[in-house]
């Protein structure tokens, strides 16, 4: 069976009625009032005309009585979403146990969707480390099945593919080679876990991290440590070079991840490297964002009010004007938290700017023009947040102009 006829029997098996979001046809023309709207640079009240899934009319002051009303509600572009492994604890919902793999990333879209998310690059790991053993050869299976649940037209949100490199394991190469060959790849990182270096430079924090997740004892800690470190020591800069030139070769945008001293920027800037993922230190983050790169941080560390591995915290780089892009990290909803609680600092530009940190900014950082504000021309991905027991609900999803949640 080819591949369209493998689509057409799994759309059958599945029941498949209509795609996510409605074709264009089904669309035609919609237009939303609210008293809230919030710009890249500033919040309105008025009406946003949406055809064929593309903003076309921003008026300021003015009302449709024929369009649909938000009252007090605020509408936001919908949020773009670069590094989130949430997937999976949907595939592996208990230590080794494996779900099946559409249906992992049919629930996981939900979850997406129903927090906001309406780009998300799925962040999948290349590289065997310790955290991902239990994955096995989850790769594959995970890439495998975003690509049928795309064609079968379940998914709410818009997916990329983000893959996260671990360049010190033995099988790195392998495994980003064969899934740059069969999937599309839109980013990919550089990581580098290796026991007291970047976020595990304190490396009694890793330990302890360890003790309790994988249940190791100190004289496993101190082989498996050793091990880390010898695997950095052969291969750490033979595969970093050789990610690096792959990224560049198929003009795939490139993260450097937990950057942490000022030659680490150095080389990340002479690698081509457009974003800072998570840098661990306020002098790495100051470094990165003055070469043009755009600084990541985890919204969860913004909800949390710090970095859980000790390190530097996104608020404290808010303050100091260097923080661009909030991800989800390991929390969907933390990504709308997280912004809704930046509006506070100063430095951040109100709610436009706060805003920004997960709309624009993540969509420009990764190349993607067409989307990640509300103004014409922009694609109609909208939500709609009530402010309700100073929290931020989702109320309203809409990609393309089209409701997914
Ligand atoms: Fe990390």
């Amino acid at each position: 069976m080819n591949d369209i006829a493998a689509t057409r029997a799994f759309r059958r098996e599945i029941g498949a009625a209509h795609d996510f979001p409605a074709p264009a046809a089904e669309k035609g023309a919609l237009a939303i009032n609210a008293r809230r709207i919030v710009l890249a640079d500033r919040e309105i009240a008025g009406v946003i005309h949406i055809e064929n899934g593309v903003i076309v009319g921003v008026e300021e002051g003015a009302f449709d009585a024929a369009g649909l009303s938000f009252g007090d509600d605020i509408l936001i572009p919908g949020l773009v979403e670069l590094h989130t492994d949430h997937l999976e604890p949907h595939y592996s919902p208990r230590p080794g146990v494996r779900w099946d793999p559409v249906a992992a990333v049919y629930s996981y879209d939900a979850q997406i969707a129903c927090s906001g998310i309406t780009t998300v690059f799925d962040s999948l790991r290349a590289g065997d480390d310790a955290d991902r053993n239990a994955l096995g050869a989850g790769l594959f299976a995970l890439g495998e099945a975003i690509e049928r649940a795309k064609a079968g037209g379940l998914l709410r949100a818009e997916h990329f593919t983000h893959l996260r490199c671990e360049i010190c394991a033995p099988d790195v190469l392998d495994e980003a080679t064969g899934y740059l060959a069969r999937f599309d790849v839109r980013l990919m990182s550089l990581m580098d876990h290796t026991p007291g270096l970047r976020q595990f430079r304190d490396e009694e924090k890793l330990r302890a991290y360890y003790r309790v997740k994988a249940m190791k004892s100190e004289a496993e800690l101190d082989a498996f440590f050793e091990s880390r470190k010898a695997a950095h020591a052969a291969l750490h800069d033979r595969h970093r070079r050789d990610i690096v030139r792959l990224a560049h070769a198929r003009g795939v945008a490139l993260a450097s991840h937990d950057d942490t001293t000022l030659a680490h920027v150095a080389e990340s800037t002479a690698d081509g490297v457009a974003i800072a993922e998570f840098p661990t230190t306020l002098e790495a983050a100051e470094a990165s964002h003055q070469a043009g790169l755009a600084v990541l941080m985890g919204a969860p560390n913004v909800v949390r009010g710090g970095s859980h591995s000790g390190n530097v915290s996104a608020i404290e780089l808010a303050e100091n004007g260097v923080l661009d892009i909030l991800s989800s990290d390991y929390v969907p909803i933390s990504l709308v938290y997280g912004a809704f609680a930046l509006r506070e600092v100063k430095a951040i530009g109100g709610l436009p700017g706060a805003i920004r940190t997960v709309t624009r900014n993540p969509a420009r950082a990764s190349g993607l023009t067409d989307r990640g504000e509300i103004a014409v021309g922009q694609r109609a991905d909208l939500a709609r947040i009530a402010w309700t027991n100073e929290q931020p609900v989702i109320r309203e999803v809409y990609r393309a102009g089209s409701r997914v949640a």
